[in-house]
């Protein structure tokens, strides 16, 4: 062969080819079934041997193929066996294996090599603080062995692990541990079996010197489930809340969804070296160990709350995901926005169903609506990809999660329940598609979904506009939508849209009733009879559709919500409104100083409103208390001024710590005279302490330093302590150093909390935040190597006008960097910092360029990983 002609020498350098597109509509059945699969692992931290034994046969449903295709990724066969025989019909074809098979059934072997220690993109077999363990979901089976590494190929497991009982005492697989037994020079074994046929993403193993948690917990049918909750010894004492919220997760998902668990033990593994929150391996979840360990003193109530959702998110996966699992990836938001709906339903069961409503929305609001508005737009089932792992975002989880969380709201909860009970009763056991679950719930419910399924389709947030009119006796609401265009979807057609509304007689500051009103046209009208004046119009209440509502509306009409409405997602909404209108006026120009002194009268006299009512609970209080963010106020412009988003913001912060001083004072300490401990009263308490020093450190610094050093000093939580904390990193005070030295050395060694200490510092309003974290970038706990640590520094940096969106481009650059830096280590951690780069063309024109010039100087790097060359050619496309 000549090969010159083939490498290119002597002409121009080959370009690299992108890595090519996967499309949704190219999918077709795998050729042959797995019916068992058998492991065998000699484990060791640099070198682990895997023999694998999978059955196969030709599958009846698809069309015929000689040859087996197996996925790898990096692996080389060391011997392939069919039949018993050693064979050499195999060839490899890039990263896979291709094994022609002459018959209808065989069994192939297939000996493997890999190097955990070697591993740091924490996909595959991995070692973390000399433990080992597994991350499959959603390419990394191919990394452990050759395999048709898909989700529609389901099989079932047996796993033998082997290795040396000092440095694995513990051995664990999916399933129950069917045997076990010691062997020479001091080594041991264990073999497990899951009886249930699973994809290979759903496998997992761990291995190391570990402790347990253990519980059990009585199904409905009354089967005894052992719990297991595995730490490293030092861990031991902060995995109880973790074990109450899988005992609760269990008890709930009987109740609210009719799920029963359907094995005899559930594992539980808390790792330090994770690139994402939690995976639901079928029995044996694996967990950063950021959403497990908790303690009053080195977690904080959002922790707590988090740790509850995820355990639960990853708990209600093994129906929705694991029994039914999906066809393939772009179906990825059948399992993923249906368990993150019913982690939400399960957390605001748990706790305060409003509040939590309000932080879902925040979510959404400030991170997947840029999404949807940015380059990286895509359907929530998407068309294409070229990496995978870049479609596990805010729009596949959580408008995913909107999206059926509207159909129950159409349906009533009722009807929602007898679709959710046809759907896990007609596909249990298959790899289904987000087709069949809109069937299962049409059926069940009794809804027609027909056009409802375009959510499915079209990306892009629904801007809905309404006007209300008032003639004779009569309220007419004008309906609007438009579909905004995204990348590859240029025309969009209506959908229907569910609007929960209600109508206030501003004399008794009542309704007449909520009514369901579904927008279904681009326009539409809908009249209400029986006012003599004009009503208030409450409008998307609870958030009942993922939509950006545009209208005029009063400054006094919003005030007025804000003290009456009853639903209490539309109390915020309207404080949320009176904000936005205001902040959006000022940075536009259209306002002049007499204008701006009166919003801000009205925005003030809300606020004092919010602090006074006795009947607010203090959880609810601290909501209606949040200023909207930056990345929200900046969605709200074509071309936003981050630099000018702050200070108005910041202005009017400090306007409202001005002028409400005594009166948030006089808040702190009520607040900071309540009793402790973990009930829904005295987490309001520690959530407005914190809310009263943000105001007052903007309006007088001086006074909040001392209120936050105090409330330091005096903090038993790591939720007082860290609101003191993050309120005095953004002051230039003597007391940031203090106490931040403080924090660090009370805390040394503790992960997690070092964790918080880099994020404080990187998130914080002071002027030098690009070079701290710079120089934080350099301090000896900082690492490339641990996902979590990368995260702490620079996600929150990202957040910073005057950091990241430094005017002299230094904080485009460090991100840029950074990406190139950790590309090579661990691309799919790499990959989530493109998008803050990706928002260039909604950026005033001076910083646009110079955030365009860093994704361009990525693009040009010689070479990049799959992960990030995608987010990389979307943004600048
Ligand atoms: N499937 C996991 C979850 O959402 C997320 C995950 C994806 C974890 C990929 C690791 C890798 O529960
Ligand atoms: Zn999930």
């Amino acid at each position: 062969m000549d090969i010159a002609s083939t490498t290119g020498i002597g002409d121009a350098p080959p370009e690299p080819s992108p890595p090519p597109l996967i499309r949704r509509e190219d999918y077709a059945p795998y050729p042959w079934r797995v019916p068992t699969t058998e492991l065998r692992f000699v484990l060791g931290v640099d070198k682990t041997t895997v023999q694998a034994k999978l059955k196969v046969e030709r599958n009846p449903h698809a069309n015929p193929a000689n040859v087996l295709r197996l996925n790898g990724d990096g692996l080389k066969p060391a011997g392939v066996w069919i039949d018993g025989s050693l064979a050499n019909s195999w060839e490899m074809d890039g990263d896979d294996l291709l094994i022609t098979l002459p018959g209808d059934a065989h069994e192939v072997s297939i000996d493997t090599q890999i190097d955990p220690a070697g591993n740091s993109q924490l996909m595959g077999l991995y070692a973390s603080n000399g433990m080992l363990c597994t991350q499959c979901e959603a390419e990394g089976f191919r990394r452990i062995t050759f395999f048709p590494d898909r989700p529609d190929v389901l099989s079932t497991y047996t796993v033998r692990m082997e290795g040396s009982k000092a440095d694995f005492p513990v051995l664990l697989s999916n399933g129950n541990c069917t045997a076990s037994g010691e062997g020479e020079d001091g080594s041991h074994w264990a073999e497990w079996h899951d009886p249930w046929p699973k994809p290979s993403y759903l496998f997992a193993l761990v291995a190391g010197q570990l402790v347990a948690n253990t519980d059990s917990f009585t199904t409905m049918n009354g089967r005894k489930v052992d719990l297991a909750i595995w730490v490293r010894p030092e861990d031991l004492s902060r995995t109880d809340h973790a074990m109450e919220s899988l005992k609760r997760s269990m008890q709930w998902d009987e109740q609210a969804f009719g799920r029963e668990y359907d094995l005899d033990v559930f594992n539980i593994v808390a790792v330090s070296d994770f690139n994402m929150g939690a995976m639901e391996n079928k029995s044996l979840n694996i967990f950063n160990t950021k959403y497990v360990l908790a303690d009053q003193e080195t977690a904080t109530d959002g922790d707590y709350d988090a740790i509850e959702g995820v355990i639960g998110h990853e708990y209600f996966h093994n129906w929705s995901g694991n029994r039914i699992t999906c066809r393939d990836w772009f179906q990825l938001s059948l399992k993923e926005g249906f368990t993150v709906l019913r982690d939400q339903l399960f957390s605001a069961a748990m706790g305060s169903e409003p509040v939590k409503r309000i932080e879902d929305v925040r979510v959404l609001r400030s991170v997947q609506f840029p999404e949807d508005s940015g380059p990286l737009a895509h359907p929530i089932r998407p068309d294409s990809y070229r990496e995978i792992s870049n479609f596990y975002t805010a729009t596949v989880y959580n408008k995913g999660a909107e999206v059926i969380r509207m159909m129950r709201t159409m349906a009533g909860e009722e009807r929602f329940r007898r679709g959710t009970d046809l759907y896990f009763d007609r596909h249990d056991g298959e790899a289904a598609t987000c087709e069949d679950f809109v069937t299962a719930i049409e059926d069940g419910a009794g809804l027609d979904l027909a056009d409802f399924r375009r959510w499915y389709q079209q990306a892009g947030t629904p801007k809905v506009s309404a006007k209300l009119e008032h003639v004779g006796d009569t309220a007419t609401l004008h309906l609007e939508q438009a579909v905004p265009a995204t990348p590859g979807q240029p025309d969009k057609r209506p959908m229907p849209i569910p609007l929960k509304i209600a109508l206030f007689d501003r004399k008794s500051g009542k309704h007449h009733g909520e009514q369901l009103v579904t927008l279904t046209e681009a326009q539409q009208t809908f009249s209400f009879a029986g006012f003599d004046e004009s009503p208030v119009l409450s409008i998307n209440r609870d958030f009942s559709a993922p939509v950006a509502i545009e209208r005029e509306v009063a400054d006094e009409d919003l005030v007025f919500l804000a003290a009456n409405d009853d639903d209490p997602f539309a109390r915020y909404e309207a404080m949320q409104d009176l904000v936005v209108g205001h902040l959006r006026g000022l940075l536009s120009g259209s306002v002049d100083a007499a204008k701006r002194d009166s919003g801000r009268a009205a925005i003030g006299e809300a606020f004092r409103a919010v602090i006074a009512d006795g009947e607010l609970d203090d959880l609810m209080r601290g909501e209606l208390l949040t200023l909207p963010g930056e990345t929200y106020l900046a969605e709200q412009m074509l071309v936003a001024d981050p630099a000018a988003i702050r200070a108005e913001r910041e202005g009017l912060k400090a306007w409202l710590g001005q002028s409400l001083e005594s009166d948030l004072v006089a808040m702190h300490e009520r607040a900071a005279a309540a009793p402790g401990g973990m009930s829904a009263e005295a987490k309001g308490a520690r959530k407005i302490k914190t809310s009263a020093l943000v105001f007052l450190a903007a309006g007088n610094p001086d006074l909040a330093e001392t209120m936050a050093a105090a409330q330091y000093d005096a903090a038993t939580t790591m939720t007082d302590r860290q609101g003191a904390l993050m309120v005095l990193t953004s002051l230039q005070g003597p007391q940031r150093t203090h106490k931040l030295l403080d924090f660090y050395n009370r805390f040394k060694g503790n992960a997690l909390v070092i964790d918080k200490w880099f994020a404080l510092q990187a998130s914080s309003l002071h002027p030098s935040v690009l070079e701290q974290v710079k120089a934080l970038a350099g301090h000896p706990d900082f690492t490339l190597k641990n996902p979590n640590r990368v995260r702490s520094l620079y996600m929150p940096f990202t957040g910073t006008a005057q950091g990241f969106h430094a005017a002299s481009g230094g904080g485009y650059k460090m991100i840029a960097d950074l990406i190139l830096e950790l590309d090579p280590i661990n691309p799919q951690t790499a990959a989530r910092f493109v998008s803050p780069l990706g928002r260039w063309r909604r950026i005033e024109p001076e910083r646009s360029a110079l955030m365009k010039g860093e994704l361009e100087r990525i693009a040009a790097a010689p070479k990049l990983s799959r992960d990030t060359y995608e987010q990389v050619t979307r943004s600048l496309g």
